[in-house]
Formats: structure tokens, sequence, C-alpha cells
């Protein structure tokens, strides 16, 4: 599904984020990302979504070299992955319902489908009971499984999620987990960026450890390892 080719990315600041990357994702396996702040792990998922290009290297994702897409058909890529960054605010104007209903509203989803849609990843989430609340009265964990519903919604390929337990106490955080693995059973493909040391290490999937920009280690059933 993922594969990566001696991928480098450079930054112009001559700062090298990733160096070297060569590792291969299969359809429907779930996968950490570990290492410390500054690792790589945020730049790594970008190339995967061609937030961003490599500086060198192949990024291949279901069978198409990224760096070779065109831009008018990013879009279709886009769709087939679903992205959770802290960096993708919730629409604080409008209720749970209409936050998940946004994507398929842009693509033009007749009203029909998006309610059953929408209702059904509210309930598969366990946000039904609060679909006509607005973000703000949610609690961190809602709102973060809003930010899942919503990433979800069009049952994508591929999975893509960045520190999604940042903020959030231990036992919110393994809610939130089970839910992505609840998500990978469907058979999305699923990486987590995390330096949720306690997370991972319950988690027992496999973790790939970035540090300064190199693929440490990957390992199956993997522990987050010493720091
Ligand atoms: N847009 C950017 N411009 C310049 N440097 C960047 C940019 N994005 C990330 N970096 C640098 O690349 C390195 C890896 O960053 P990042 O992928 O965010 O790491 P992580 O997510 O593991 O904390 C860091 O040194 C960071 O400062
Ligand atoms: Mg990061």
């Amino acid at each position: 599904m993922i594969r990566m080719f001696h991928v480098f990315k450079t930054f112009p600041n001559k700062i090298h984020a990733l160096w070297d990357i060569n590792l291969h994702v299969k359809k429907g396996e779930f996968v950490f990302l570990v290492g410390p702040t500054g690792a790589g792990k945020t730049t790594l998922l970008k190339l995967v979504y061609r937030g961003i290009l490599p500086s060198k290297g192949q990024v291949i994702v279901d069978g198409v070299n990224l760096s070779r897409l065109k831009l008018s058909l990013v879009p279709y890529l886009r769709r087939e992955i679903g992205i959770v960054f802290q960096d993708f605010k919730l629409l604080y104007d409008r209720n749970v319902f209409e936050n998940v209903a946004f994507s398929l509203r842009v693509v033009g989803t007749k009203n029909i489908i998006i309610k059953q849609k929408v209702n059904e990843v509210l309930d598969i989430i366990g946000l039904y009971e609060k679909k006509n609340t607005y973000p703000h009265l949610l609690s961190g964990g809602e709102q973060q499984k809003l930010c899942i519903a919503r990433a979800v919604v069009s049952r994508p390929l591929i999975l893509l999620t960045d520190e999604p337990t940042g903020n959030l106490d231990p036992e919110t955080s393994w809610e939130i987990m089970k839910l992505l693995f609840k998500i990978n059973v469907w058979g999305t493909t699923v990486i987590v960026a995390s330096h949720d040391k306690l997370m991972v290490d319950k988690a027992q999937k496999r973790v790939i450890r970035l540090v300064q920009g190199e693929v440490v280690s990957d390992a199956r059933k993997g522990i987050y390892a010493k720091q």
C-alpha cells in the first residue's frame, strides 16, 4: 500500500528531516511510527499524502509514484487517505454531524447518502448521541473522536494520525487507540505517529522507530524502545 525507496527530505534551511528511508507498509497493516521530537515522523506522514514531495527517492502509494502524480489528480489521492493532524482544526461553528458531513458535501454527495454515512460513522465512533453538539462543548477525547470520524467517513484506504493521543489522559488515549484498531479491522491501513510510550507498548503492533531522520528499527509486536 505504501512503499518508500531511498527517500530523502531536506528542507530549504538544509535540515535533513529524512535520510534514506526504505519501507513497505502492506494493505491492512497497523503501524506505529515512533521517535523523539524532530525525528521526522510528521515529515514522513506528509510525504504519504503528498503534502510535500521527497527531495530524492520514491514514495509509492497504492501503486502511484507521488512525484509523478499530476497536481490535478492529487485530490483523488487525498480522498483515499484520512488524516488526523493537530493542525487540521474542527469547524467550531458547525455541529458534530456537520463537521463529519463537510468533506462529503464538498464533493457533492447527495444528502440522503451523507445522512446515512455520517450517522453510521458517528455510531461506530460512539458520538451519535452528540451529533447536534458543537465541538467546544465536547471533551478532549470526544473532539479527537470527532477528528477521527471526519477522517474515516468516506472509508479511506489509509488513515494517517499524528500524535492522536497527545494531551489526553491514559484511559482516554487507550479508548482512542481501540477506535483506531477498530478502523484497521475494516481493512484500512493505519499509521500512527506517536511518542506515547505507554500506548505503543500496550498495543503490541509493528513499530518503526526514527531517530534523526533515519529508521533505526522496525519490529513486529514492537515496543517503543529505550530512550
Ligand atoms: N517545513 C519545514 N521547514 C524546515 N524544517 C522543517 C520543516 N518541517 C520539519 N522541519 C524539520 O525537520 C525535522 C523533522 O521534523 P518533524 O518531521 O516535524 O519531526 P517529528 O514529527 O518527529 O517531531 C526537524 O528538525 C524539523 O525542525
Ligand atoms: Mg511531529
